[in-house]
């Protein structure tokens, strides 16, 4: 590799207006041309991977980000969380946002059934929010999303004009969480654009293991985005996103029709998930 070719390029950002931005480019060229003498890119192989970038923006719309699915596939997304987020606190453990977060979802009481009518097995889920010092976060606004018992979220329903198994709530003056929703099931990342000719190529299957999403937001804390993954799932060692800590993975308790612990009486089989989540302050980790 001509060196001088690296460093003339490297330093054809001397002049960024922004230091940082400078850095990260010069950063970036260094490792590309290392990368390109490291592996002795051909320049058909470079074209291929011109024609795949393409392709991966024109599969891009208002609904589908395929440079997301791309950054999620190749574990850039759980690098950049596990820099910004470093595991090792008292803090709850951060995970991808994935691409079914929507804004806005419609608002329920604790206790309510966010199912909507989604397909499942009913699932009832609760938690306690507190901060550092152990001390409960009143008033916390809970966002939650998840997949159906057919591995589908309600915005992958081409017909389905209104949220299903999605919702906001906000936790009492106790830090305390309830809902009802439907039991999780593993589902594929969406793998009918280049990302998935990537998987395919790599022998690599688009599974994720069946799990439920929240995002915890409060005045003071940081904003927590992650998961709960059930426990067994058989997939939780090949998520297809390298989305999965241990510390996430929450067992779902299955039962026969009878008392719920909501007081309820249920008809028919059911399952619960505890879930406690520790926020941190905003400037500390
Ligand atoms: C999800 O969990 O919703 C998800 C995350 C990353 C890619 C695709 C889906
Ligand atoms: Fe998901």
């Amino acid at each position: 590799m001509d060196t001088g070719l690296t460093d003339r390029v490297v330093s054809s950002f001397d002049g960024a207006a922004s230091p940082r931005y400078a850095e990260i480019m010069r950063s970036l060229v260094r490792h590309l041309h290392a990368f390109l003498a490291d592996v002795r890119l051909t320049e058909q192989e470079w074209a291929t991977a011109v024609d795949f970038l393409t392709r991966t923006g024109q599969k891009c719309d208002a609904k589908r980000q395929e440079f997301i699915l791309l950054s999620d596939v190749l574990g850039a997304s759980m690098a950049v969380i596990g820099l910004n987020h470093p595991t090792g606190g008292t803090a709850t453990e951060s995970t991808v946002l994935g691409p079914f977060f929507v804004e806005g979802a419609p608002e329920f009481r604790n206790g309510d059934d966010i199912s909507g009518g989604a397909p499942g097995e009913p699932c009832y889920l609760h938690g306690t929010i507190r901060g550092p010092a152990g001390e409960p976060v009143g008033g916390a606004l809970i966002d939650v999303w998840q997949s159906d018992e057919t591995g589908n979220y309600d915005v992958q329903y081409p017909d389905l004009d209104r949220p299903r198994g999605r919702g906001r709530l906000r936790a009492d003056e106790n830090g305390r969480y309830r809902f009802w929703s439907v039991h999780p099931e593993a589902y594929p990342i969406p793998h009918d654009g280049p990302v998935g000719e990537l998987l395919t190529a790599a022998g690599r299957g688009p599974m994720r293991p069946a799990h439920v999403h929240f995002k915890v937001a409060a005045p003071g804390y940081r904003t927590l985005i992650t998961h709960i993954f059930a426990a067994g799932d058989k997939y939780l060692d090949s998520d297809a996103v390298f989305g999965v800590r241990e510390s996430l993975i929450v067992d779902f308790e299955h039962h026969e029709p009878g008392p719920a612990p909501d007081g309820s009486h249920r008809d028919t089989p059911f399952s619960t998930a505890t879930f406690d989540i520790a926020l941190s302050t905003v400037d500390v980790e």
